[in-house]
């Protein structure tokens, strides 16, 4: 049922993702093709099914907020060609497929990232049925989280970072910014949407936290002690590029501890809610056990 209903969406997103990808102009046929390349190379889809299954806890109808979902997609992707560029993590394969700059050159890879950062709100400004002071808010919060106090901030100490010994309050901090960030914005965009009281609202940015932190922390296991086959990217990245991350910082064992911690701190924050979150709690067990 989760799986299936994972499955469903995943589908879902794709399919108006390319809808809304065709709906766009472009000057430059090459620019189009690269942001085509990444934004349909695959992926979890995570961001937009967390949006949809945030809003499913309070009306049930989170499909209806595909759009808004989409343009999360599409900063997610964007961050992805960016943060595998030489000058970032330098790596070669993303999604199962050679990465941006591999195929289309590092200038190209560049701009189709930032064409995908626009596009993303352009796109979420097309997202029916919603009032304008509602989509407003949660663009406003997208924008922060994308942003410098948010993933790009995240970014920026990742790569200061790399080769030095930072404190582990740091390295929270940079994961609640480089994946925190868009996760929470995801989760709380869906609150928003379906007009989630306060109480629910809390419970759910509490989770979405907790959530980043232990995906994030598994991300940092599977370079380690994943398989890059089925990971679709490289592992031993972090390695190469001297990050800090919780296995370099503290153990393969300890991280793993922490991130059962994350989970239970996330199901915690779900208590107020009965079988409606069903799907929010399983996917956030899944995720710390995932192999890709
Ligand atoms: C990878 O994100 C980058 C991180 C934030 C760790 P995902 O693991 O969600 O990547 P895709 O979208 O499934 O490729
Ligand atoms: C980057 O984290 C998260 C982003 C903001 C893209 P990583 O650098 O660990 O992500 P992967 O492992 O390359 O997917
Ligand atoms: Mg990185
Ligand atoms: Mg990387
Ligand atoms: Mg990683």
């Amino acid at each position: 049922m989760f799986k299936d209903l994972w499955q469903r969406r995943r589908a879902l997103v794709e399919a108006d993702l390319i809808k809304e990808l065709r709906r766009t102009e472009s000057l430059d046929e090459n620019l189009m093709r690269a942001m085509e390349y990444s934004l349909m190379a695959g992926g979890k889809r995570l961001r937009p099914i967390l949006l949809m299954a945030a809003a499913d806890t309070i009306d049930g109808a989170g499909e209806k907020f595909i759009t808004v979902a989409d343009a999360l997609e599409m900063i997610h992707t964007y961050s992805l060609i960016h943060d595998d560029l030489p000058a970032m993590d330098n790596d070669d394969y993303r999604r199962g497929k050679l990465t941006n700059h591999k195929v289309f050159g590092e200038a190209t890879a560049i701009l189709a990232g930032d064409a995908l950062l626009t596009l993303a709100f352009e796109v979420a400004l097309r997202q029916k049925d919603v009032a304008p002071e509602i989509l407003s808010a949660v663009l406003r919060e997208i924008s922060i989280a994308a942003g410098a106090a948010g993933m790009v901030g995240g970014q920026a100490i990742d790569l200061r970072s790399e080769g030095v010994q930072i404190d582990l309050s740091t390295l929270k901090l940079m994961h609640l910014g480089k994946t925190g960030a868009l996760f929470k914005a995801a989760i709380r965009s869906g609150a928003l949407l379906a007009k989630a009281p306060a109480d629910k609202l809390n419970a759910l940015t509490r989770y979405a936290e907790a959530f980043g932190l232990a995906f994030q922390i598994t991300d940092d296991i599977l370079d380690v002690a994943g398989d890059a086959t089925i990971l679709g990217k490289p592992t031993g990245s972090d390695e190469k590029n001297h990050k800090s991350t919780y296995v370099s910082l503290t153990s393969l064992d300890e991280a793993k501890r922490l991130a059962t911690a994350a989970v239970d701190e996330a199901l915690t924050a779900l208590e107020i809610f009965g079988t409606e979150a069903d799907f929010l709690r399983e996917l956030v067990k899944y995720l710390v056990a995932r192999r890709k």
